[in-house]
């Protein structure tokens, strides 16, 4: 095989950055997902030691082990204190690339939850969800049907912009699923409305595509928190197809009435 000349480099590098890579790890990938963290060994107990302290948790910079996100995000016992563990949390590599967290908007004692899949280059500015183009279109979503940000409860899939708005891969949902779902659990929402296809496939548990799934009310466990949730369409995925934008509204009404069915605020 002939090395790759100049003009090849410079064309496979704007491939990457088109695509979005835009950090160098290594020469070889790396599956972190599936590596363990070293054995955290107790160093045995010394005279006069009171016990054996085990070794402090080594620092994975770039791939954490879900099993620690679970049991870090299951210590917080508000959400304040959820936001606090996850803006400390290095297990996630997106968090190397981003500005800041992005952890919720809106309204944490409402009845309705909205997760969407992650924030954009506006979000990881503002450290607000949906606050750019899409976000705007889903304020005037909301508004089509009575709701704004002090009747709902906004997250993300992931907390951390994926660098140039790339979906976040599998490992990276992973990791952030526990928090998600501890997010949940202490908002306590009656119905939850997913916005894109990751952020149903990590709702619903699915790997079916969000046309076929969108629309669709079922009764899902989040974390712990059973609760009634739809899917629909990605704002941003509205912006660039106004046509399907039916789909979304016939979504839309469908939450107005399961939320007066319900008797929600
Ligand atoms: N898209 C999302 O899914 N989430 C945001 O916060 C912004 C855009």
């Amino acid at each position: 095989m002939r090395p790759i000349n100049h003009a090849e480099m410079v064309s496979v590098l704007e491939w990457y950055r088109a695509a979005g890579v835009d950090l160098a790890l290594g020469e070889e990938p790396v599956d972190r997902f599936n590596q363990r963290p070293p054995a955290r060994v107790a160093p045995p107990a010394s005279p006069g030691h009171a016990g054996a302290v085990a070794a402090p948790a080594p620092t994975l910079a770039l791939g954490g082990d879900p099993a620690e996100a679970r049991s870090l995000a299951a210590k917080a016992q508000s959400l304040a204190e959820l936001e606090q563990i996850l803006g400390a949390y290095d297990g996630c590599g997106l968090k190397l690339r981003a500005t800041q967290l992005v952890f919720a908007d809106g309204n944490s004692e409402a009845e309705i939850m909205l997760i969407g899949e992650a924030p954009g280059a506006e979000e990881d500015r503002q450290g607000r969800p949906f606050v750019g183009r899409a976000g705007q279109l889903l304020d005037k979503m909301l508004a089509a049907i009575g709701l704004d940000r002090s009747k709902v409860y906004i997250a993300n899939t992931v907390p951390w912009r994926p660098p140039g708005n790339r979906v976040p891969t599998p490992e990276e949902l992973a990791l952030c699923l526990p928090f998600l779902q501890r997010q949940v659990e202490l908002v306590a929402p009656r119905v939850v409305m997913t916005l894109g296809g990751p952020a149903m496939q990590t709702v619903f548990a699915t790997t079916a595509g969000i046309i076929k799934m969108r629309g669709k009310w079922s009764r899902v466990a989040i974390g712990t928190h059973q609760v009634e949730a739809i899917a629909t369409l990605h704002p941003a995925y509205l912006l660039r197809n106004p046509a399907a934008k039916q789909q979304a509204w016939r979504d839309l009404l469908s939450l107005r009435h399961k939320i007066d069915e319900l008797g929600l605020n």
